[in-house]
């Protein structure tokens, strides 16, 4: 384990798959998770990816790989103690994070960003009452609630609309907006089969009437020179949820500078009470913010990069993950924007297990795009498959040339005898930013 004060802020990278490797072990091995790893490997580390199903985004580009179930305690400290890894870096919020607490009590490797963490953030219960109870941060009104008659009690005391979420689920699962009385019954019930792990407790939250929100990147990172761990922040990334998931992105979001500054204290003040007060708790955080005129209400954080995040593939010169990589490992990071620039979600249509994608030509002839293709070996109806990320002169064309470019892709299954090939699709007009200097039509 790195003792950053030790190393004068110059930390050893061992070379991977060598008896002095540095080793990063991936808890979920997602699309996140994969790029995560992408960014260890180009500075050498050994990378260890688990998940509860084989051939996971992150398992494709990692050394080694394990299939376990994240939630059981003892699997979760069995590959940690075969692994030894110098660092144990969650991807998804279910975790059986006891184990965690116990490995980092033991020294045996070092949680990302901290135990600690990890487990206040997988519940909204342990995160909403440190941010809005012990840091006083602006929150909506809310409160908890175990049984349908306490529901009924905590939709009195927090008001109409309200927003009804199980305390374990992410992804909008199990969650609803209630806007009377007589929705109350329903919500509860949708909650409890929605939940992450068969719990029949909920927030009841008070529904925020935002202008727009945001996710702040807010990085904590070791600065040798002042011998402590300290904050950056990325642009403001603004994004559209629909049904709890997002659906698009952007970066930067445009804020008042009172909002702005409202934004990056909150963000600065929960990420810190994150921390362990020492060299511990380094990371990115992804800080979600709802904003109103120039007020800013704190949501909830992940204790790791964010899917709204995937924009800064484009936007940044060093994305989110290896921002992540970088202050995991003690190194010194780089937050700047290097051009506007968007995302926006590929999903899965259909149940398959050989999901395919045509028509890739087509949306890279979007101008300034890219696309992720995660190579997710099921694909289901509105799972998230891919992205598109487009950058341009300003936000407005990012994101419309980000969704145009995800909208040409047709997921398809291979296997599928009826559906070769793309459909004839008619060309939609799409915004071009200004034409090159040479260009004979100007
Ligand atoms: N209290 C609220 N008021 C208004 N919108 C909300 C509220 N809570 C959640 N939402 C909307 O639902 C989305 C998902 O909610 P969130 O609490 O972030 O759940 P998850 O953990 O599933 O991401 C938010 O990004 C926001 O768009
Ligand atoms: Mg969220």
């Amino acid at each position: 384990m790195t003792n950053l004060s030790d190393t004068g802020g110059n930390p050893r990278i061992g070379t991977a798959l060598t008896s002095g490797a540095t080793k990063a072990l991936m808890l979920g091995s997602g699309e996140l998770g994969k790029e995560v790893v992408i960014a260890f490997q180009r500075l050498g580390v050994e990378t260890i990816a688990v998940d509860r199903y084989a051939n996971a985004p992150a398992m494709q580009v990692a050394h080694r790989s394990h299939v376990i179930d994240m939630t059981d305690a003892a699997e979760v400290r069995r590959v940690i103690e075969a692994e030894k890894p110098d660092f144990v870096v969650p991807e998804i919020e279910a975790l059986a994070t006891e184990a965690l607490v116990a490995v980092d009590e033991e020294g045996l490797a070092e949680v990302i960003p901290t135990a600690r963490a990890v487990a206040l953030t997988m519940n909204r219960e342990g995160i909403r009452k440190l941010a809005a109870e012990e840091l006083g941060l602006p929150c909506s009104p809310y409160a908890f609630a175990s049984s349908l008659d306490e529901v009924r009690a905590a939709s009195r005391e927090v008001g109409f609309p309200c927003v009804i979420k199980p305390v374990m689920s992410s992804s909008g699962k199990g969650q609803s907006v209630v806007r009377s009385i007589e929705e109350l019954d329903g919500a509860w019930q949708y909650a409890v089969e929605g939940g992450r792990v068969r719990n029949e407790r909920v927030i009841v939250e008070g529904f925020v009437d935002f202008d727009y929100e945001i996710t702040l990147l807010t990085v904590r990172v070791y600065d040798a020179e002042r011998g402590k761990v300290v904050t950056r922040f990325c642009e403001p990334i603004g994004h559209r949820q629909s049904d709890g998931d997002y659906v698009e992105s952007w970066q930067p979001q445009a804020m008042s500078q009172a909002a702005y500054d409202a934004a990056t204290s909150v963000a600065g003040r929960i990420t810190t009470a994150l921390g362990d007060g020492g060299t511990g708790g380094r990371g990115v955080f992804g800080v979600e913010l709802f904003v109103k005129g120039d007020d800013v209400y704190f949501s909830e954080v992940s204790p790791r990069p964010h899917d709204t995040g995937l924009v800064t593939l484009g936007s940044q010169r060093l994305s989110e993950f290896e921002l992540h990589a970088r202050a995991i490992l003690g190194l010194p990071v780089d937050t700047s924007l290097m051009s506007p620039a968007a995302s926006a979600v590929i999903y899965g249509t259909k149940d398959s297990s050989s999901v395919a994608f045509d028509s890739v030509s087509r949306a890279l002839d979007v101008p300034e795009s890219d696309l992720r293709l995660f190579g997710k070996p099921e694909g289901y109806a509105k799972r998230r498959l891919g992205v598109a990320v487009a950058t341009a002169d300003t936000v407005e064309v990012a994101r419309a040339n980000a969704a145009e470019a995800a909208g040409r892709v047709v997921v398809v299954d291979s296997a599928d005898p009826f559906q070769q090939g793309a459909p004839e699709t008619t060309a939609v007009p799409i915004q071009r930013p200004q034409p090159p200097l040479d260009d004979p039509s100007t």
